[in-house]
């Protein structure tokens, strides 16, 4: 054989081809180079709260790795991460969810991915109403299925309607997914809203609905956010509830998150993750039990928090003229829709004729970074983060004023 034969890398799969990088990397790298060029860059891109974690919780992290707490544990945590799931379901849900419905993994964003490993077979289809998170549509198409995007649109608040569901369901649907509050409009489904897109469900029993609500605690009206279990307790079997400690307590990088569901389902995800990672680090799982069981003082707190920058955020954009901010009821992302810049001339003399060319534009004459809304499945916008401080937030927004300002029209 010759040498170059031997030498040769790994060739990587053909699934590899259906998975993007993630759009946030790619803007990552873009303002690394930025900096790196010793410009100035105001990152509206944040996916993650800017606090820290609170101390309770890096308390019980020590103290676990003091015990000895350092061993694997089971696939699906351990009896006192179990416990404090389940209490905490109830609390929100009032369903009491047995340890076997409950699963527990290296973010919630693992386990979303498993599910769907677990349960598409080619070509199964799942509903992902636009504008999305970013990942589900790639999750689905590298495990074979096909992610049919819904739109939606600003009068209907950016949510799926009973309608629109019913127009979307084949006989191919295997799931439909529900972000709410979501990422990144910031809509909340309330209880009628998930009332009668469960009425619809019902007639369609291959359906499955999987919720992924991790921004539950971050929510600016009605608590606790109306969760779709609640609301149809008879569709339980079939509702996968996924949730976390990433964004209520500031736990991005502890990497823990956790769903409910049928005690099948989660079983199949349990085997998953016992053939891959085992199981998520036993000192971070000691640290979201400390989360789960502590107060609610944190959240109260940061919620106050996020909820003054909001309104400085949203009253700072849709005070310039072109951009029509949604006001977000949770999250910390204002949704913009920047559709009537579209067609502009920048100083250079370039027509913006895309998002990139918006975001580019912003970039190179204010430093300012948002994430664009195709990358959402819904071009003409863009997603903005109030992860950030006041002053910071200030300042992107004089500089997206200036940037829209150089523009004519
Ligand atoms: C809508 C949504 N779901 C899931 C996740 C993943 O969260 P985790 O950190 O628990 O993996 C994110 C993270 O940005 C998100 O925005």
């Amino acid at each position: 054989m010759p040498l170059s034969e031997t030498l040769r890398a790994p060739v990587p799969a053909e699934r590899m081809s259906r998975v993007r990088e993630s759009p946030s990397s790619r803007v990552a790298d873009r303002v690394r180079a930025f900096q790196a060029a010793g410009r100035k860059v105001l990152p509206l891109t944040i996916g993650e709260p800017d606090f820290d974690t609170p101390d309770h919780v890096k308390e019980a992290a020590i103290a676990a790795i003091r015990a000895g707490e350092t061993k694997y544990t089971s696939a699906n945590g351990t009896p006192a991460l179990q416990r404090a799931i389940t209490s905490r379901l109830l609390r929100k849900t009032g369903q009491s969810y047995a340890t076997d419905e409950i699963c527990v993994g290296g973010g919630a964003k693992q386990l979303i991915f498993l599910a769907f490993v677990a349960t598409l077979n080619e070509g199964d289809e799942v509903i992902v109403p636009a504008p999305y998170w970013v990942s589900y549509p790639d999750m689905v198409t590298v495990n074979g299925g096909r992610p049919v995007v819904v739109a939606t649109t600003a009068a209907d608040g950016h949510k799926l309607t009973p309608g629109r569901l019913r127009e979307a369901i084949t006989d191919r649907t295997k799931w439909v997914v529900l972000n709410t509050p979501n990422n990144p409009t910031g809509a909340v489904y309330s209880e009628e809203e998930l009332r009668g897109l469960a009425d619809v469900l019902r007639a369609h029993p291959h359906v499955s609905i999987l919720c992924d609500e991790i921004y539950d605690e971050i929510n600016f009206g009605a608590r606790p956010v109306p969760s779709a279990v609640t609301v149809a307790p008879d569709l339980r079997e079939r509702i996968f509830l996924v949730n976390g400690v990433s964004k209520a307590y500031a736990m991005t990088g502890w990497r823990i998150g956790y769903a409910a569901g049928s005690a099948r389902l989660c079983g199949a995800i349990g085997t998953l993750q016992s053939q891959s990672s085992s199981c998520p680090s036993s000192v971070s799982q000691a640290a979201a039990v400390a989360a789960l069981d502590g107060g609610r003082e944190f959240i109260d707190r940061t919620v106050r928090i996020y909820a003054g920058r909001r309104d400085l955020l949203v009253s700072g954009l849709d005070a310039i003229d072109g951009l029509r901010p949604t006001a977000p009821e949770g999250g910390f992302y204002v949704w913009t829709d920047s559709s009537a810049l579209m067609g502009a001339v920048t100083p250079s003399g370039s027509t913006l004729a895309s998002d990139t060319d918006l975001s580019e534009h912003f970039l190179e004459t204010s430093g300012v970074v948002v994430i664009t809304g195709d990358s959402y499945g819904c071009p003409g916008h863009f997603r903005a983060s109030f992860a950030l401080s006041s002053d910071a937030i200030r300042e992107a927004v004089a500089g997206l004023a200036h940037s829209v300002s150089l523009l004519r029209r």
